[in-house]
């Protein structure tokens, strides 16, 4: 990461900041020196849940002015956004986060780190779900030529609260493993801060066994994913350019220009 504020204090936007693992990733960047700057609708809620060191702005991902001055002067970016499960409109919010900060930045590179799930490439039921629309972001990003890491994580906190050790994989083949949030946090943390984790993408696990300590060699360990794929390096083939939906192709065509357009 390009350190612009002298020493290694980043200005790190956090989408997604106030979220159950945002909160965490946000706690720890301010832990660890950085400037982060959380993105919410609602900053009352977000002041009482976040450290006092944190620049919390007001404002929603549908409106481009907001998100322009949110990414404005940063030097990384962690997406750990969400729309709520069941309910949540995941076009607008799991995807649209990405071509709206994609949009916010202009053409300006700066290191991303999105989280998104496991399991999202075995989506593409009949109808589009979250796990759908979180695969066409991650597309999408990866197609940018952003320097970006994707980390799909396991179940949250879900029996894992013993387990030490934080296990990396690629290719998305579980189709379920617990996690623990903190776990999923400092994957994100290391991810931005580590130049090794570039273009990857990889599952994040948590498992009996002593701590991960060695960051570097571990992202340094997966494989990068393909230049010009769409999907992650060992992930099973994902749907052709055609079955995304037209949104997601026009956004293709506008931040992705090196994709050929006869494949869009
Ligand atoms: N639960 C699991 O086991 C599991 C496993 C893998 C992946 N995931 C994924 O993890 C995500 C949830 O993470 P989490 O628990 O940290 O999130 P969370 O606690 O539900 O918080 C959601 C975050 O997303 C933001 N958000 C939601 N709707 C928004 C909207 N319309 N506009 C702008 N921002 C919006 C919220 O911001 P504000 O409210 O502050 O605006 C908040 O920061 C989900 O996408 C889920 O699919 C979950």
């Amino acid at each position: 990461m390009t350190q612009r504020h002298g020493s290694n204090r980043n200005r790190i936007l956090i989408i997604g900041g106030t979220g159950s693992i945002g909160r965490l990733v946000t706690a720890r960047l301010a832990e660890l020196g950085h400037r982060p700057r959380v993105l919410t609708r609602d900053p009352d809620r977000a002041r009482r849940s976040l450290p006092v060191a944190v620049e919390v702005r007001a404002g929603k991902l549908a409106d481009p002015t907001a998100v322009r001055a949110a990414v404005h002067g940063v030097d990384a970016i962690v997406m750990t956004h969400g729309a709520p499960y069941g309910f949540g409109n995941y076009a607008a919010v799991d995807y649209g986060a990405v071509p709206a900060v994609l949009d916010a930045l202009g053409g300006h590179r700066v290191p991303v780190v999105l989280m998104s799930s496991i399991g999202v490439t075995a989506a593409g039921g009949p109808s589009r779900d979250v796990l759908d629309w979180k695969r066409s972001g991650e597309r999408l990003l990866r197609a940018s030529g952003m320097p970006y890491t994707i980390v799909r994580p396991g179940w949250f906190d879900d029996g894992s609260d013993t387990f030490q050790r934080v296990d990396l994989s690629q290719g998305d083949l579980r189709e379920y493993g617990p996690v623990r949030r903190d776990h999923v946090a400092e994957t994100i943390v290391q991810a931005l801060l580590t130049e090794s984790a570039r273009g990857r993408t990889v599952e994040v696990f948590s498992a009996d066994g002593p701590a991960l300590t060695d960051w570097p060699s571990a992202f340094r360990a997966a494989e990068p994913d393909r230049p010009g794929d769409l999907d992650g390096v060992r992930d099973r083939p994902g749907p052709p350019l055609a079955a995304e939906p037209e949104g997601v192709r026009a956004d293709l065509r506008r931040f992705a220009p090196t994709l050929p357009d006869t494949e869009i």
